[in-house]
């Protein structure tokens, strides 16, 4: 056991878990934060993604105790408490899901996708800030998969959110 301290959706959160937990379980088990959805629990399809200190991550794959004093973001602390973050506006405006089973972990991603900046891993002549091109957004985001199919419409979400 080990007493595992995070920094959760803005609130100081301490557990006392098995070193084995993930991160995922550790959310949804110890902290009821049943928002993050746990899939294929090997990392294969993005559905338990939130942000450790900003950067998107697989939850299921992530040793709770090797994040200890991290600042973690989930669904549920995307946004302001008072608003919904834009992506999820956008999400709800596209109807960019249909089973919702995907969704906290593609808005996770999409937020951390947006964050990232940089050069285009696909448009060698997209420089500083996006808008991303859709053909950039699917392959940013081509670790996040939606059994239900609904790629077009979240593709469309981010790319609005993005401009
Ligand atoms: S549950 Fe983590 S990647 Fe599938
Ligand atoms: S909306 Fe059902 S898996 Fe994506």
């Amino acid at each position: 056991m080990a007493e595992i301290t995070l920094q959760v959706n803005g609130a100081q959160r301490s557990v006392s878990a098995d070193t084995r937990t993930s991160l995922l379980d550790l959310l949804r088990e110890h902290l009821d934060l049943t928002g993050t959805k746990k899939g294929c629990d090997h990392g294969q399809c993005g559905a338990c993604t939130v942000l450790i200190d900003g950067r998107r991550a697989n939850s299921c794959l992530a040793l709770a105790v090797a994040w200890d004093g991290a600042e973690i973001t989930t669904v549920e602390g995307l946004g302001d408490g008072a608003e919904p973050h834009p992506l999820q506006t956008a999400f709800m405006d596209f109807d960019a899901f249909q089973c919702g089973y995907c969704t906290p972990g593609q808005l996770c991603s999409a937020a951390g996708m947006l964050a990232e900046g940089g050069p285009s891993a696909v448009t060698a002549d997209l420089t500083g800030d996006p808008p991303l091109t859709a053909e950039e957004i699917r392959e940013r985001m081509n670790g996040n998969l939606c059994r239900c199919g609904a790629y077009v419409n979240i593709v469309a979400a981010i790319e609005d959110v993005s401009r």
